[in-house]
């Protein structure tokens, strides 16, 4: 079966996306597998200026999960373009660079900034991030931030397509996903991280220095699918599937309740060369299956009701 996708547009040769922070600059992880193997690569969230991020200890293991508060740190977008783009295998694999800004103006120029790289396929916007100017709120807590934040973007990232990374922490994803999608995202892709927190009874201390961190990895998949499924059935623009992903029974779970692609975040720090090895065991599985196109899997998630008609 042809394995490869279409997001709005952009063509990715399988469904397989690494997660933005958990794969680096992406050149980090080529001494664990074929780079240009991978469906996209989604690098680590880029701000205007470098920043250090948050004070250590900023990862703990949950069970079946981690909680992490790494705070954002990188390299800042100009070091990326300058000191790691050139080097990633941009032309055989599409780049998508993920955008991380504490305000509107901020997400307008880091659009304009990269809009001109020939080697960034595509624009990711992380809307966990909190608005300084709006006292704080995460821009993917309220819709019409989120929507202000997508507007932003598409103004200054020209021809290329924008991605808009919903967060879990709301009550009703759904909103969040109409209120982006009216604005004009192209793609939207979910889970972020869930707002989470470990403590240690002995010190009776926090056990990540910033308190409260996001968490990731297999205990938060069935959330993720149950919101992907929500969004897709609102959406008319493709979607990716994030959250607790380590196997490609996974990533065919999210692609059954309507996702096109699929991010693999947590499950990289488990398998370093786990992507690489997904896709080379998704020709199979689809085997196993019977598939012969996408089209047909897609979104035919059998609910109880329907099971009933046929
Ligand atoms: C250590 C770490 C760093 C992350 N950094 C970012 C980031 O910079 N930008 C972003 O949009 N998401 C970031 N995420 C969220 C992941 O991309 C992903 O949405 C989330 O972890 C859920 O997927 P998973 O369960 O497969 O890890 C980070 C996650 C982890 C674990």
């Amino acid at each position: 079966m042809n394995l490869a996708v279409d997001l709005a547009g952009l063509k990715l040769k399988n469904p397989i996306m690494t997660a933005s922070g958990t794969f680096g600059y992406g050149l980090e992880f080529s001494r664990y597998g074929d780079l240009t193997k991978l469906g996209a690569i989604v690098v680590k969230g880029l701000s205007l200026k470098p920043r250090q991020g948050n004070p250590m200890p900023r990862i703990v293991e949950t069970p079946c999960g981690m909680l992490n508060a790494i705070g954002l740190q990188n390299v800042g977008v100009e070091a990326f373009v300058r000191d790691k783009l050139p080097f990633l295998p941009w032309r055989e694999t599409p780049v998508i660079a993920n955008l991380y800004a504490q305000d509107v103006a901020e997400f307008h120029a880091l659009a304009r900034f990269l809009a001109p790289e020939e080697a960034v396929a595509a624009l990711e916007v992380n809307i966990s991030c909190p608005n300084v100017r709006r006292g704080g709120m995460a821009f993917g807590q309220d819709p019409a931030m989120a929507a202000e934040a997508t507007r932003a973007v598409l103004e200054g990232a020209g021809e290329k397509p924008v991605i808009v990374k919903l967060s879990p922490n709301v009550t009703d994803i759904r909103a969040m996903a109409q209120a982006v999608t009216e604005a004009g995202a192209h793609v939207l892709s979910l889970i972020n991280t869930l707002t989470g927190m470990a403590v240690d009874v002995r010190t009776r201390r926090p056990r990540l220095a910033n308190g409260i961190g996001g968490l990731s990895g297999p205990a938060i998949k069935p959330v993720a699918l149950r919101m992907v499924r929500e969004v897709c059935q609102i959406t008319d623009r493709p979607v990716i599937g994030i959250g607790g992903i380590v196997s490609v029974w996974d990533a065919l779970e999210f692609i059954l309740v309507g996702a096109t692609a699929v991010q693999v975040g947590t499950g990289t720090f488990m398998r370093p060369d786990l992507c690489f090895r997904m896709v080379r065991q998704l020709e199979e599985a689809v085997e196993e299956l019977g598939l012969e196109s996408w089209d047909e899997f897609r979104g035919r998630l059998i609910t109880a009701r329907e099971g009933r008609k046929s």
